[in-house]
């Protein structure tokens, strides 16, 4: 194995600076990078740089020129503090609460709220440097996205796996539900001058943009023919909007669609009549773009030359449509060794969008394929909430067909995934011992009903929600259950202080293993959490995936 050029291409990968544009506001760019080793929020004005924290997540735009985050304070364990930054000024208040998990901040530059997890999720409002908590939220994931004046907007994740709209009132402190119709599903509601923006799927199928009439909750449709719009705004008089489908998106100003290169928009921003946008795709990492007659790119690193891109769609073994992207490695034979990647979640997807395991993979000569099996987002509804109830079940089925549809790809086969995609990686592996040369799982849930009893009140929410309640559903659905029956070497990365797919189901997974017999290795990342916040951890996750990968792979 030739160590030094592996490790060199791993790190590279690990090494490549994201740009997420938060706001641009008077020829000054906020945005969240971590083109200084941690995930930090900057302000970038006349080329002068002002690193405001590290570790930020959840930062909204600058509103009378403030803004407000919220930070880690926990070593991974997601425990957040919340600060107001005044971006003209360079000075902060930190707001005095409990660390706590936040999920989101909003505020219109003079009232501030979040959600933040304790023993409820609950709604908490900012007021003279303190956060005074208003009133649990209508379920354990619904999250505040949306303030002005005395109205807070936000949604409710129901736990039959639709959603609805809460306001709450700041004055009269009353909560208060809306749904277009009563089984559909909403996206998070934006408070606007032109009323309240939100996209909704109750005229069945995709979903569509509409405009509310606050007083009068009439609805006005803005637009339609798009799968999702999973980005909205008011802006400078003007509507900003993106629509997505098949894992690309569109970006229209007042209804007029302006040409981007293919790939993923995630927002966009005007500051006096220039559009400026973070753009990404497979191959190219998130960057800040403008628009100057053509795109050009303000903050981003180059592409990598990782192969070609494909968008494939295949019959699962009930009939279901699955879409999935592959690369065909640049440095690989066809057919060759291939890594099926799943992705997290399970509501998430690989889009047409920067994914850094992918890029680790394919630089190393593997080809990827990457199922957006069911219970994925980003192809409608219907398809997301078909593994409530089913999680390991047939999305399972779904990830293995794979195999046969890409045969003509595939030398061997590995199953690689992180979260979500970690636990199917350990399903595959016990449920499907003979198509797995390997395994590589990041942070996975090995065992629902400990992990259950480790969770905060979101989390546990989340796996009622997805189990519905059912706990012999949870013990069949668990890797742990089944992994007597694995055959192929696993690796397992996991962090310490992971507190979504906590630590100690995954070492009584680890004894079960070594217990029976198995080939393993086990890396625990210290200080570590759920989402990597630095290159170097990102690095501590790549690094013992390709080098096992690697140790397992026939003709490296
Ligand atoms: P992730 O995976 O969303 O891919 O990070 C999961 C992590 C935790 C839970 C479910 C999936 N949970 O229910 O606690």
């Amino acid at each position: 194995m030739d160590y030094k050029h592996i490790l060199e291409k791993t790190y590279d990968i690990a090494s490549i600076n994201h740009y997420f544009l938060i706001d641009v506001k008077e020829g000054k760019t906020i945005y969240v990078s971590n083109e200084g080793g941690t995930d930090a929020l900057y302000v970038l004005k006349q080329g002068e740089k002002i690193e405001v924290a590290e570790r930020v997540k959840s930062v909204t735009q600058v509103k009378g020129g403030k803004l407000a985050y919220a930070h880690e304070v926990g070593k991974g364990r997601e425990l957040h503090r919340v600060v107001i930054y005044d971006v003209e000024r360079g000075d902060r208040v930190e707001v005095e609460h409990d660390p706590m998990r936040v999920f989101n901040v909003v505020f219109d530059g003079e009232v501030a709220v979040f959600s933040g997890v304790a023993e409820a999720n609950s709604l908490y409002l900012v007021e003279g440097g303190r956060a005074e908590k208003l009133a649990d939220l209508p379920s354990p994931l619904s999250i505040p996205s949306s303030v002005q004046g005395d109205l807070v907007a936000g949604l409710s994740q129901k736990m039959d796996g639709f959603s609805e709209i809460f306001f709450y009132d700041l004055k009269g402190r009353t909560l208060e539900a809306y749904t277009p119709s009563g089984r559909c599903n909403v996206t998070p509601p934006l408070l606007t001058e032109v009323g309240v923006l939100f996209a909704s799927d109750h005229e069945g199928g995709d979903y569509r943009l509409y405009r509310m009439d606050l007083e009068r909750k009439t609805l006005v449709k803005i637009h339609e023919g798009e799968v999702e719009y999973p980005f909205y705004d008011y802006r400078e008089g003007k509507l900003l909007f993106i629509g997505k489908s098949q894992g690309r998106t569109r970006l229209y100003v007042d209804g007029t669609h302006v040409g981007t290169p293919e790939g993923i928009v995630y927002n966009a921003v005007l500051d006096g009549g220039r559009l400026y946008i973070t753009y990404t795709n497979l191959v190219t990492p998130p960057s800040i773009y403008s628009l100057d007659r053509r795109w050009r790119k303000e903050l981003g690193d180059d592409r990598v030359n990782l192969g070609s891109v494909e968008y494939h769609v295949y019959l699962s073994s009930n009939g279901v449509k699955i879409p999935a992207f592959v690369v065909k490695s640049a440095s690989a034979e066809i057919p060759g060794p291939t890594v099926v990647y799943i992705h997290g979640g399970p509501w998430g997807e690989v889009d047409d969008s920067f994914h850094t395991f992918v890029a680790a993979l394919a630089l190393n000569g593997y080809h990827v394929i990457a199922p957006n099996f069911r219970g994925s987002t980003g192809y409608g509804e219907e398809f997301r909430m078909m593994n409530i109830g089913d999680v390991g079940g047939m999305d399972m089925e779904d990830i293995a067909v794979a195999l046969s549809h890409f045969k003509d790809l595939i030398s061997e086969a590995f199953a690689v995934g992180y979260s979500y995609g970690g636990y199917s990686t350990l399903m595959q592996l016990g449920k499907y011992p003979e198509l797995w040369k390997a395994g590589v799982a990041g942070a996975p849930v090995t065992d629902w009903i400990d992990m259950y009893e480790l969770s905060d009140a979101a989390f546990k929410g989340f796996i009622d929600m997805l189990m519905k309640g059912k706990r012999e559903l949870m013990r069949e659905r668990s890797p742990i259950t089944y992994a007597e029956k694995v055959k192929a070497p696993v690796c397992i990365i996991a962090g310490q202080n992971d507190s979504r797919t906590p630590l100690r189901p995954v070492l009584r997974y680890v004894e079960r293993l070594m217990n029976s017999g198995k080939t393993f290795e086990v890396h625990i990342l210290p200080d570590a959490g759920h989402v990597p916040q630095t290159k170097q951890e990102v690095a501590s996750i790549l690094i013992p995936m390709i080098l096992f990968l690697k140790a397992h792979t026939k003709s490296p």
